[in-house]
């Protein structure tokens, strides 16, 4: 029967740490060890351990020899760990210890160990308790003979009223504060320049709300973004624990009660405007239709004057196609992106290069293909001093059909490979899931096969989790088809065609 080693320590990380030294100095090994912490009413830790037969006398940790030597890692870790709430935490650190100094003094560094593992996981929670304490803790102002004093009250997960006070120390310096909470409190006076530090308090200790606290509503209320809202993003930001200590946390169900129907009445009040900015019929009738030619050239020269939907506003010009009017293979993409839009030329951007390196690792030369766009015009929206791609919508796409038809009817190819959805949708004239209908041909206009894949800029966001080289391996293996295409093509030409070049 192993002996067993009660270890007695008042529950502070600096207690547990001169009792620790004792009990490895005595070789009391982590079954044998028996925490009872003297600030957690005694919890009896090792519940399943057997019976102690016999007490381990611990040495003496004044004449302990030589302290163990751990890695600093492990120490300030140790004492994340010790100010998380599981009573488990003691015999999870002297475990962590024990092993360290006996033959596994790389334990930390590996993230598989199941102690280290739990380590890790306790020390995070305590990091992110010590967050929400910075970003929720709300002073109220009271009225007392010294001045203005800033109580405020808190409901920390953790014990991590000293390891915060410095923070908010520096941050109202000026002022004098306490917090209170149920198990610590901390107080600032600026005049001693001190931090003091008294038992746990109870919520009534602290005022229940303040002259300030309406303007704190108002001004949170329009700051609320009622499109922005994305409810489990905002429950892990600001998890339900701490809400009922925030002044504005009564009035978040409300907002997203009425987030909804606000947004629908900002979406009508842009679709208003836009429809006050959409052409003209007069726009649309002298600049929207392509000339009725198979001359690329004179197709992309018209189409830089197209204001046949309001696209053509924000973009610094048409991106129009580009490659041999003799190809048989015709790529054609979503709309340019912020790099195409500059340049003025088709897939350039980083989407482009991940489609040349695509197309080659398919032992296809870009160079023999037209490469285009469903959408002419780069459609964004600003995200500070960034342009976000936006998605062309249906009547968008439908606006710059014409212009992708008479490149087409320019080409005949025989096979149009489709680069996601919204350039499927333009070349068979109806909606499909890529997903469904990836790798397959189906029939085109002008007797062309349309082969559907994915977009590269697809490929450029994978979600975590997928392998980004077998995503990349399965758009090669669909390009691979174009090399079946044989090189012949319909012969009709348009009128107005200038000869084909051999
Ligand atoms: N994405 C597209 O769909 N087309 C481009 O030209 C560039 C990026």
């Amino acid at each position: 029967m192993p002996a067993s080693a009660p270890l007695h320590f008042d529950g502070s990380f600096a207690d547990w740490k001169r009792v620790a030294r004792a009990a490895l100095a005595s070789g009391v090994a982590p079954q044998q060890a028996h925490w009872r912490d003297a600030g957690a009413a005694q919890i009896e830790l090792a519940l399943d351990a057997p019976a102690p037969e016999r007490i381990v006398p611990l040495a003496d940790p004044d004449l302990a020899a030589p302290s163990p030597r751990v890695p600093r890692a492990f120490l300030d870790l140790a004492e994340d760990v010790a100010r998380h709430r599981d009573p488990a935490r003691w015999p999870l650190l002297y475990r962590a210890l024990w092993r360290l100094t006996h033959g596994e003094p790389h334990l930390l560094a590996n993230p598989a160990d199941v102690d280290t593992h739990a380590l890790h996981t306790l020390a995070k929670a305590v990091h992110r308790d010590i967050h929400k304490m910075r970003a929720f803790v709300r002073f109220r102002e009271r009225a007392t003979e010294a001045g203005p004093w800033f109580v405020a009250w808190f409901e920390p997960q953790h014990h991590i009223v000293e390891a915060n006070a410095p923070f908010f120390r520096d941050r109202f310096a000026s002022l004098r504060w306490s917090i209170l909470t149920p198990g610590r409190c901390v107080h600032w006076d600026p005049d001693s320049r001190s931090l003091r530090f008294t038992p746990g308090a109870s919520r009534a200790d602290a005022p229940a709300d303040d002259a300030a606290e309406d303007l704190w509503r108002t001004y949170y209320a329009s700051i609320f973004n009622p499109a922005r809202v994305k409810v489990d993003a905002m429950l892990a930001e600001m998890p339900r624990h701490y809400w009922k200590n925030l002044p504005e946390a009564a009035l978040i169900p409300r907002l997203l009660a009425e987030a909804a129907p606000r947004v629908q009445r900002m979406v009508a009040r842009s679709a208003e405007q836009s429809a006050a900015a959409a052409p003209t019929p007069g726009e649309l009738e002298g600049r929207a239709r392509p000339p009725a030619t198979g001359d690329l050239a004179i197709l992309a020269e018209a189409a830089a004057s197209c204001h046949a939907c309001p696209l053509w506003r924000a973009a610094t010009c048409t991106v129009f196609g580009e490659g041999p009017r003799e190809a048989c293979i015709v790529l054609v993409g979503e709309q340019p992106g912020d790099h195409e839009d500059r340049v003025g030329k088709p897939f350039v951007g980083p989407a482009g290069r991940l489609l040349d390196r695509a197309l080659a690792a398919a032992g296809i030369e870009r160079s023999a293909c037209y490469v285009t766009n469903a959408v002419k015009h780069f459609k964004w929206e600003p995200r500070g001093k960034r342009r976000l791609h936006a998605t062309p919508n249906a009547r968008e796409i439908a606006a710059c059909r014409p212009w992708l038809e008479a490149e087409l009817a320019a080409i005949r190819p025989g096979l149009i490979v489709c680069l996601g959805a919204t350039a499927a949708q333009s070349v068979l004239g109806h909606a499909l899931r890529v997903t469904e209908e990836r790798g397959k041909k189906l029939p085109g206009p002008f007797g062309a096969s349309a082969l559907i894949t994915v977009h590269p800029s697809a490929l450029l966001r994978l979600p975590a989790g997928i392998e980004a080289e077998a995503e990349f391996q399965r758009f090669v293996a669909d390009l691979r088809q174009i090399r079946e295409v044989p090189d012949a093509r319909p012969s009709e030409q348009l009128p107005g065609s200038p000869p084909a070049s051999t």
